[in-house]
């Protein structure tokens, strides 16, 4: 990891998009792939934010939709970095639509993507150490770290036995 330091609200970003015909499928209904690409660029905004650096996805954890969204509302994403390492960024990212004609809100989905800063041969590079500062930022800091051995374990890029936050999930000694 660099010796510079930021905080978390320095790669803050928020994203607003109207679901048009082209983005539904025949429900009219906003298609997954479409939400899932404009989730892959806030979130990369986001690491190049806090990198300063270009950056690639490594893993996208779990994406579940609760709701559909439908052809018409509103969507915003919003996505920050919630913990780095060495070259790797976790990014938060919440979703919510709007039927602003009816005034109503609907919480869409949150996932973490993971990112990768490198060089411009595609070589990893060192990225600042993430600052948090309110309660949620120190929340998801703190977890940010069992998430990372999550995916690496389920990833085989780390053994079981060294993910050491991991010890109470799979009751090892
Ligand atoms: C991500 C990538 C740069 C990692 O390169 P690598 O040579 O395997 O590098 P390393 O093993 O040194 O890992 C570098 C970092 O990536 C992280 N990483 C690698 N695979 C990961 C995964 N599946 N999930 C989360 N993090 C991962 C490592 O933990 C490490 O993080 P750290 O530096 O903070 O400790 C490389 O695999 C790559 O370019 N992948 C393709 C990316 C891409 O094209 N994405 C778009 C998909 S179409």
């Amino acid at each position: 990891m660099s010796s510079k330091k930021k905080y978390a609200k320095e790669s803050c970003v928020t994203k607003t998009e109207l679901v048009l015909p082209n983005d539904t499928n025949t429900l009219n209904n906003l298609m997954g792939g479409r939400l899932m690409h404009w989730m892959d660029i806030v979130s990369a905004i986001s690491a190049q934010k806090h990198s300063n650096r270009i950056v690639v996805t490594a893993s996208v954890d779990n994406v579940s939709f609760k709701k559909a969204i439908r052809l018409g509302n509103v969507v915003t994403l919003k996505a920050h970095v919630t913990r780095s390492f060495n070259s790797s960024m976790e990014v938060a990212i919440e979703v919510w639509a709007e039927d602003i004609p009816l005034g109503q809100r609907i919480e869409s989905n949150q996932a973490f993507f993971t990112f990768v800063a490198v060089d411009q041969l595609g070589k990893p590079v060192d990225v600042p150490e993430l600052v948090p500062e309110t309660d949620k930022e120190k929340q998801l800091y703190q977890g940010a770290l069992r998430r990372r051995q999550l995916r690496l374990v389920l990833a085989k890029r780390m053994a079981p036995e060294d993910a050491k936050e991991l010890k109470s999930i799979f009751n090892m000694t």
